[in-house]
Parts: structure tokens; sequence; C-alpha cells
């Protein structure tokens, strides 16, 4: 059985973790109605990228992770769009210009296990946004039923077709540490002839609705709206995610005092 990182393997991640359609049309819908330009933090395989520039917004893609840039390319390449990629730390960039929008899609945001890394890219979104620029960020709700599952249990999550493999299950184990609150998660691609065909974990923070709003707004944001779904459905206690749009405090104030 072999154990891969799964940010050095874009088909790995494009196979289990590539976006839905309700999650690219409520990024892309946002982004025609913000307009350009827009940069994405933790941009991936460019799930939403590809689609946002489709769209005819000037996107920009920051991620660390030289093999997930190099799909996101190909993808660009594919639909025949332009769009920037730049390798990079979303907590310390200096791109010299400011977005309309600034996203950090699908979870991203929970690679940041420390309250300083968080602070840091907020300060980093802060420099990088125009006076009317909104960020836009989507993170689980904590589920204390799934954060409260023994280590050793392994749940099936879903069935992907694949063209090679055939019928491929997704199975899960999880562990998670109420001091960091970070979830170890451990992953196995199982098939018909190989129960574990591939494996990898991954390492996600945990924020917790009321630690959220305190979060955004230590950070000198202020959360304008917040969706429980892709839908746009108000948020809930039983939400599956924390969908945020954010502008920056002083920004708004000034906004807020020009209208008055
Ligand atoms: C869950 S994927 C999200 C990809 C994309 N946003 C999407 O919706 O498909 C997380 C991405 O975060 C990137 N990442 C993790 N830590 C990062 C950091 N400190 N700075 C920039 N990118 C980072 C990984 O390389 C990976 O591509």
């Amino acid at each position: 059985m072999s154990e891969f990182s799964l940010y050095d393997d874009p088909d790995l991640y494009d196979l289990v973790f590539g976006a839905t359609p309700a999650v690219i049309s409520f990024y892309t819908e946002h982004a025609r109605q913000v307009g350009g330009p827009i940069l994405e933090l933790a941009c991936g395989t460019g799930e939403l990228l590809v689609p946002m520039a489709r769209g005819g917004s000037a996107c920009v893609g920051l991620d660390i992770s030289p093999a997930m840039l190099a799909r996101a390319q190909a993808k660009a390449d594919a639909a025949a769009v332009q769009v920037e990629l730049v390798q990079g730390d979303m907590c310390s960039f200096d791109l010299g210009r400011q977005f309309r929008l600034v996203l950090v899609a699908s979870n991203s945001l929970l690679h940041l296990h420390e309250l300083e890394s968080l602070r840091q890219l907020f300060e980093a979104v802060r420099r990088h946004l125009a006076p009317d620029g909104q960020l836009i960020f989507d993170v689980t709700n904590p589920d204390i039923h799934g954060l409260s599952r023994a280590p050793a249990e392994r749940r099936q999550l879903e069935d992907i077709e694949h063209a090679d493999w055939g019928v491929l299950s997704v199975e899960e184990s999880s562990e998670y540490d109420a001091v960091s609150q970070v979830t170890r998660s451990r992953y196995y691609v199982c098939s018909a002839e190989r129960r574990n065909l591939r494996k990898f974990s991954l390492r996600l923070r945990n924020i917790f609705p009321r630690e959220l709003e305190l979060l955004i707004a230590s950070c000198g944001f202020v959360l304008t709206s917040r969706f429980g779904d892709f839908t746009g459905s108000p948020f809930t206690a039983t939400s599956p995610h924390q969908v945020c749009v954010c502008a920056d405090t002083s920004q708004a104030a000034r906004l807020t005092k020009s209208i008055t």
C-alpha cells in the first residue's frame, strides 16, 4: 500500500475532491457580480479559477504546490483561457496590486492551524483588497458527532467511477485533537481488487461559528454574510458549511459613512 501527499498528485485530488457544480456555480456567480480582477488563494488545480476566467474575469491564482499549479495551467490551456498563476504561501505574498475579489475556497483556510498564520493571511488579504473589495471563503461547520468518532472507525464517503479502475470507493477515518482543534483524516481509495489502492491524510483545523466571528473581527474584517451552503441558504446549527463574505472593517466604515 503506497501513501501519497495529496497535493503532489493532482489527479488524485481532482478524483476525490473535484469541485461540485454547486460550488463552481456559487463562486462563478459571485465573480460575475463583483467583476475582476480576482485573486484565488490556494487555487489548487484551478477547479474554480478556470471557470471564473472563462466567465471573462481577470484571474490570478496562488498556490504553494507546483504540481497543483501545473495542473491548473493545463486546464486553463485546454479551456483556452488566460490565468496568471503564482507559486507562493498565502500567509506571506506580495503581488503589488489590488483585487476586487479575493477567494479562499474549499476549506483551504483550514490548512492554517495557528492563530498567527490566520492573522498573517487576513493581513495579506487586506493589502491586496481594492477599497470596495470582498473576501469570500468557505470552511466546514464543525460537526460534533463527526469529531467524536473513534479513530479506528472507517466509514464510506462515496463511490467514484474511474475510466481505468472501474468503481472506486472512498473511505475515511479521523482523529480530532481538542487542544489544537485539528482533525487528522485518513482517506483510502479502494477498488474491487485492491482494498487500499491509494492512501493519504489531511490535517485540517476546525473553526467553530462564534470563534470564526471573533477571528474575522480581530483580524480587521466585517462578516457581511454567512451562508450555510453553496445555494445561499441561511447559516444554521446543522449547516454543512460556513460560506463567509467579508469586507475590510476600515473600508466598510468608510462606505457606511459616505451613505449616511
Ligand atoms: C483543498 S485544496 C483547494 C483547491 C481549490 N481552491 C479548489 O477549490 O479546488 C487546498 C490547496 O491549498 C494549497 N495550500 C495549502 N497550504 C497553502 C499555503 N500556505 N499557501 C498557499 N497554498 C496552500 C494546497 O497546495 C492545495 O492546492
